[in-house]
């Protein structure tokens, strides 16, 4: 079996890497029996999770998803100029045609759109929607966001620079070590004088930040609740839905939003022969949601190989679109020597 399809129905090419994505039981029993518990936020997005992921996308207290979108139609000439011609463009995450058309379309002469992301089916199924509506050829990955990949040379022409492109703030879901690790990975993918876009949720006051992650029509619990679900369907898990309440809060100290699923009695969780006991008021930790100033982004940064070349905020500072370089252009590389 070969990993490299070319083409691929509609794609130039789809690449499968097989991520280890299949083990929600392995990563359920590990957080579980941990201490603190936890599970990776990776698991919120089965096909139910990413309705409510929508829904809250449209959410009055929920600025991010808006405030990127108006940040980059509000800057599109300038970003796009920066970026220069010839670049193929890589996403980080399968996008949505909402999501690339402006930054595809706006690159002068774009060499190639190639989405990368963990989830099989839903990869290709956008990625061939793409596929009919952008300009260039569209190519697709299948890989985990932490490992570097060594793109296919001979299918599509050789671009002038790789574009890295990665919205949504998800960079927010790591912490500061592994989006280090996730930066130092992705220059060694998109190569010497490669750059990369990306959209960063700002620091700001705590009522605002609280207030996205705890919305009055608590579609946000449900979104968090829907790991218990899943749990239940997938897992075939013993547990007490009822027994657990979302819990969403500020941690000044690690400037990041967590979010937890709370116990609101003693309670347990059974998976096959494996119980895990929650004291009343204990918590799983369900997700992290890091939030930078520009200059924290780029101390961030600073020990990668990438450097900041520009950012833009919206006028309110809520939002940042931070286009990096990567130092490992080919010129840097001989003078360090
Ligand atoms: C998609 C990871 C950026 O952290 O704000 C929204 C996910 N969680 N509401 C975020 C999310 C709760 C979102 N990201």
């Amino acid at each position: 079996m070969t990993d490299l399809t070319a083409p691929y129905g509609p794609l130039a090419y789809f690449l499968d890497l097989h991520p280890d994505a299949g083990d929600f039981l392995g990563e359920a029993l590990e957080g579980l029996g941990a201490n603190p518990k936890r599970i990776s936020p990776k698991w919120f997005y089965d096909e139910r999770g990413s309705k409510i992921f929508n829904k809250i996308t449209e959410l009055e207290e929920y600025y991010p998803t808006r405030t990127e979108k108006s940040l980059f139609l509000n800057n599109a000439e300038e970003i796009t100029a920066a970026i220069g011609a010839g670049a193929a463009i890589f996403e980080y995450g399968s996008g949505s045609s909402e999501k690339v058309e402006w930054l595809v379309n706006g690159v002068k002469d774009a060499a190639a759109y190639i989405a990368m992301d963990i989830s099989r089916d839903h990869l290709i199924e956008s990625a061939s929607e793409l596929a009919g509506v952008l300009p260039t050829p569209v190519a697709a990955i299948c890989a985990d966001f932490l490992e570097s990949v060594s793109l296919p040379t001979d299918v599509l022409p050789p671009p002038v620079h790789m574009l890295g492109y990665f919205p949504g703030s998800t960079i927010g879901n790591m912490t500061p070590a592994v989006a280090q690790t996730f930066l130092n990975n992705a220059s060694k993918t998109l190569g010497p004088g490669a750059q990369f876009l990306i959209g960063v949720d700002l620091e700001k006051e705590k009522p605002m930040l609280e207030a996205a992650y705890n919305d009055a029509q608590g579609v946000t619990a449900e979104f968090n609740l829907n790991l218990l679900h899943r749990m239940k369907r997938e897992l075939d898990a013993g547990l007490d839905i009822d027994a657990f309440e979302h819990f969403a809060f500020y941690n000044e100290n690690d400037r990041r939003i967590e979010m937890h699923l709370r116990a609101t009695q003693e309670t347990i969780i059974t998976i096959g022969d494996a119980a895990f006991q929650f004291e009343k008021g204990e918590t799983l930790h369900t997700e992290n949601s890091h939030k930078y100033s520009i200059e924290g982004f780029c101390d961030l940064i600073g020990p990668t190989p990438w450097r900041m070349v520009n950012a833009w905020t919206d006028p309110k500072g809520w939002y940042g679109a931070c286009l990096l370089s990567n130092r490992q252009s080919p010129d840097e590389r001989l003078e360090r020597r």
